[in-house]
């Protein structure tokens, strides 16, 4: 009686065994794979930010640190820097030597020159066909049709980051045309 018990037994205990590896083996496959998400959202954003960000480059491709750029850069200046989309983009010092909170696209609204800063007349005025737009971009003279785009420059980790600028213009209260 005694053999046949343990005998009837044995094979449960073995079956039993199996099961819990088995659930194991299930209850361990999710957590492995759940690894793959977590990595990816903790890994360290790299030079474009996540919400569509692109950190600001100097003439020679070097990331705009904002603190240094101010001891180059005075109250007023309006400097090129490549910004969203590879776009030339003024980074605008203001007259509390702080940096704007905006950038100015710098492509003409006419037919795409890249529109120089005029310090002495204030204002950006464009080579090509004479379109003139004041010290934030906004057109004053055609034949361009519409202002600068902008876009934000905020500060991020030191360094200065264009974000795309959806809102209104706040030069013109209109809805952004380049959005
Ligand atoms: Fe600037 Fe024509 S491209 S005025």
């Amino acid at each position: 009686q005694a053999t046949s018990i343990a005998a009837d037994r044995v094979p449960d205990m073995g079956k039993r065994k199996l099961m819990n590896l088995l659930l194991l083996g299930t209850l361990s496959l999710p957590s492995g794979f759940m690894l793959v998400p977590y990595a990816t959202f903790f890994a360290p954003p790299g030079s474009n930010s996540g919400d569509g960000g692109t950190v600001a480059k100097d003439a020679v491709g070097n990331d705009v640190i904002a603190e240094e750029w101010l001891k180059t850069h005075g109250p007023g200046d309006r400097t090129l820097t490549q910004g969203l989309k590879g776009d030339p983009t003024y980074l605008v010092v203001e007259k509390d030597k702080t940096l704007a909170t905006y950038g100015i696209n710098a492509v003409c609204t006419h037919l795409g020159c890249v529109v120089p800063w005029n310090a002495a007349e204030n204002k950006f005025i464009c080579p090509c066909h004479g379109s003139q737009y004041n010290d934030q971009g906004r057109v004053v003279r055609g034949p361009a049709p519409l202002s600068l785009a902008l876009a934000h420059a905020d500060i991020d980790d030191g360094k200065v980051v264009f974000v795309p600028w959806v809102e209104t213009d706040f030069r013109t209260g209109d809805a952004p045309w380049w959005a």
